[in-house]
């Protein structure tokens, strides 16, 4: 195991297996209805990816890149958009996917932001809920993939600094590692 590994939260399979679920679960949910997929980047790409290979109504993509942490310690409270959606979403199934929930800040400022927008509905799909975190009240994913504990998490997309994206499972970096967290 890498020397940096404090410990492994949820392994690969269990991603994957998860993921499959939550597919299936939308695929379900869909059905008749084409999804505009929102990748929120750049944190969610690799379980959009997968989570988008298992979905079986029709779909499109689009991007959108938000900063509201500063410097990956806390929350900001209000987003900056750093790069905007490429088409309208007007009268459009959206599904926002996101890596992580946390205070929740994040998203009820990215959902107003879109439904001005006026989707034809307004989704969202995290892989994973810090729950104990939340500060806005009522606001849940509609589809999570893993409550976690109040730990910082990287890999699977998720990053410390730009690094560990590129794991296949989600893990806890030694203390060490981190500055400032
Ligand atoms: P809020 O607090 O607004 O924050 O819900 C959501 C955003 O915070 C980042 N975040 C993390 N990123 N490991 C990460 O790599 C974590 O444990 C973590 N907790 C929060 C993330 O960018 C998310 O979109
Ligand atoms: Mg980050």
């Amino acid at each position: 195991m890498d020397d940096f590994i404090d410990k492994i939260l949820i392994s690969q399979e269990e991603i994957e297996t998860r993921v499959n679920e939550l597919a299936k679960q939308i695929s379900k949910d869909y059905v008749g209805k084409e999804i505009r997929a929102i990748g929120i980047l750049r944190g969610a790409f690799i379980f959009m990816s997968d989570l988008i290979r298992n979905i079986s109504v029709p779909l499109s993509v689009d991007f959108m890149s938000i900063s509201s942490y500063g410097d990956d310690s806390e929350s900001g409270g209000v987003i900056r958009i750093l790069k905007d959606l490429d088409k309208p979403i007007h009268n459009k199934h959206v599904l926002i996917i996101e890596d992580i929930v946390d205070t929740g800040l994040t998203l009820q400022h990215l959902k107003e932001v879109l439904a001005i927008r006026e989707p034809a509905s307004l989704r969202v799909c995290a892989l994973l809920d810090k729950k104990e975190r939340r500060i806005v009240n009522n606001l849940e994913a509609e589809y999570t993939g893993f409550v976690i504990p109040d730990q910082f998490v990287v890999g699977y997309g998720l990053d410390y600094a730009e690094k560990y994206r590129n794991y296949p499972f989600i893990f806890v970096l030694k203390s060490k590692y981190y500055q400032g967290i």
